[in-house]
């Protein structure tokens, strides 16, 4: 039976009531859905604040790996999705490609010993645990710079996993030699190293859509996530997190105009004027877009019927380094 969005968020509020839940919500969600979740944010804030949260089940709306950092946090939460959905850039490390990732730098000159590793918390756990054993810690869009500040007070090389960009464009901010692996680089002459992944809808943002707008509006202003290249960062006016962004924006005079490099989901909702999508495509997330209404309610019902499904299981040795890397970035 076919329901309206209307008559679905009634169903999935009667729902909320009566269940020991709480709905997580990130801002690359659909509107539909972001307007139910008890919990928004970018994807630290999403990770501490529902540690801090004590439902029984938590119904996350968003990709795997932020579904896996509650669990890995809070191992006794119940974490489910209404769709197992997997950031692409996750996807592109696994632990098999980390380990070649270390025998590179090894190869190169490094001992294990003098790497540090850091994995952006887009990654799946399995690449954490990697990470936790090897001594390491995760970060975020919204802490790199503060997390590699601090790392590199080890003096070691930093091994920057999976996003190529963020970890050149924190390179570049503070002026600090980088690398990608595969680039023909030479680690023992770079500060930090990264891995080849990168987010497929942040490089649709072009400097050919910067100069574009730039041309069209004089003196409008350029925000973009540091998922983007080095070069769009660096062409942009601000550079920030999903919530950096949104308070960046929000505290600019209503006749300023902005135009934002980021998923659209979230930069459609954040002004009702002088706000434009850097792009000429539509730059939406393929995977935070998957979860609908109709599968928040299907997990509900589910959760109601006493047979969750979709829930978050991981393994006790992956449990353990994982909750050790995020945890290291939550102490500092
Ligand atoms: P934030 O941590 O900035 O929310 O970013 C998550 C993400 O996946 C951006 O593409
Ligand atoms: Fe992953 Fe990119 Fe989607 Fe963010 S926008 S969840 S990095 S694929």
């Amino acid at each position: 039976m076919q329901f309206t969005n209307e008559e679905l968020t009634q169903k999935i509020n009667e729902l909320k009531n009566k269940l020991d839940v709480t709905v997580v919500a990130h801002f690359y969600q659909r509107d539909e859905v972001f307007d139910i979740g008890d919990i928004t944010g970018d994807s630290l804030e999403l990770a501490t604040r529902t540690r801090d949260d004590d439902s029984e089940f938590v119904l996350f709306c968003g990709v795997g790996f932020m579904g896996q950092s509650v669990k890995v946090l809070s191992p006794d939460k119940r974490v489910v999705m209404p769709k197992i959905a997997c950031c692409a850039m996750a996807k592109m490390i696994d632990g098999l490609y980390f380990d070649e990732s270390v025998a590179f730098m090894e190869k190169n000159g490094i001992s294990k010993e003098n790497i540090l590793p850091i994995t952006y918390i887009n990654s799946n756990a399995d690449v954490k645990a990697k990470v936790g054993e090897m001594g390491g810690l995760v970060c975020t869009s919204s802490n790199a710079k503060f997390i590699i500040t601090e790392a590199l007070k080890e003096g070691k090389k930093i091994l920057f996993v999976p996003d190529r960009c963020l970890g050149q464009n924190i390179a570049n901010q503070m002026g600090l030699k980088s690398m990608v692996i595969g680039d023909g680089g030479d680690p023992k002459e770079n500060d930090i190293i990264c891995y080849d992944g990168f987010c497929s809808v942040h490089q649709l943002f072009s400097l050919d859509d910067i100069a574009f707008y730039r041309k069209k509006f004089p003196g409008i202003l350029i925000a973009v996530h540091p998922e983007c290249d080095p070069e769009i960062c660096d062409a942009s006016d601000f550079v920030g997190s999903t919530s950096q962004l949104i308070k960046y924006i929000k505290e600019l005079p209503l006749d300023q105009k902005i135009a934002v490099g980021t998923e659209f989901n979230m930069v459609n909702r954040l002004r009702e004027k002088n706000t434009y999508i850097l792009s000429s495509t539509k730059p939406e997330c393929p995977t935070m877009n998957e979860t609908t209404l109709e599968d928040v309610y299907l997990t509900l019902k589910a959760i109601d019927d006493g047979e969750p499904i979709n829930e978050i299981h991981i393994d006790e040795k992956t449990q353990k380094w994982a909750k050790i890397a995020l945890e290291r970035m939550l102490a500092l």
